[in-house]
């Protein structure tokens, strides 16, 4: 069985969707930032802090290789998974990848009050937000589906995905 991976900026409810979705579909579970965590013994804050986005991205590559070569899972990936081509590439190679998108200010209220997420700990996180997804808009476009989380319920979400999902697998 094909993996379902959900790619998107930070808040539009990879987590959360991915969790809903695996125990509907009865599919494993997998949050590649907690991996992460697990493998670097460390909170992704704490490796930005001390070893740098570089590093971190290096461990992500890692782990994405490592997760992409298993199936039945439904991956959530770090927003930031995508602007690696290799990563598309393997995440792609055993399954469909899904967008979650959502609209700035949406993201903003969703993110605030959080400090676990060393991109968005700024004086300026709705700028940074803004300038990010700017950026990012042609990565997140490398996607197989998008959906826009902006006024969904996780339900919902989850419901789309599964029509997705079995479409795909009847092909
Ligand atoms: C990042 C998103 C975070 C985490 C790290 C970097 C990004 O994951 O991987 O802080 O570059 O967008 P979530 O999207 O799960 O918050």
């Amino acid at each position: 069985m094909k993996n379902i991976a959900l790619v998107g900026f930070m808040g539009t409810g990879k987590t959360v969707v991915a969790e809903e979705l695996a125990k509907r579909l009865k599919m494993n579970f997998v949050d590649l930032d907690d991996l992460i965590e697990r493998k670097e013994g460390k909170k992704i804050n704490q490796i930005f802090a001390e070893k740098g986005e570089p590093y971190f991205r290096q461990v992500e590559k890692e782990i994405v290789k490592e997760v992409s070569c298993q199936k039945a899972q439904v991956i959530a990936c770090g927003g930031g998974v995508v602007l690696d081509e290799g990563n598309v590439q393997n995440l792609k190679r055993n399954g469909i990848m899904i967008c979650l998108s959502a609209r700035p200010e949406i993201i903003l209220e969703r993110t605030k009050g959080y400090i676990h997420r060393p991109l968005l700990n700024v004086e300026d996180p709705k700028r940074k937000i803004e300038e990010l997804l700017r950026f990012r808009a042609p990565f997140y476009a490398k996607a197989d589906y998008t959906i826009d989380t902006s006024v969904l319920t996780i339900e919902k979400v989850v419901e789309k995905i599964i029509d997705i999902f079995n479409e795909e697998v009847r092909q």
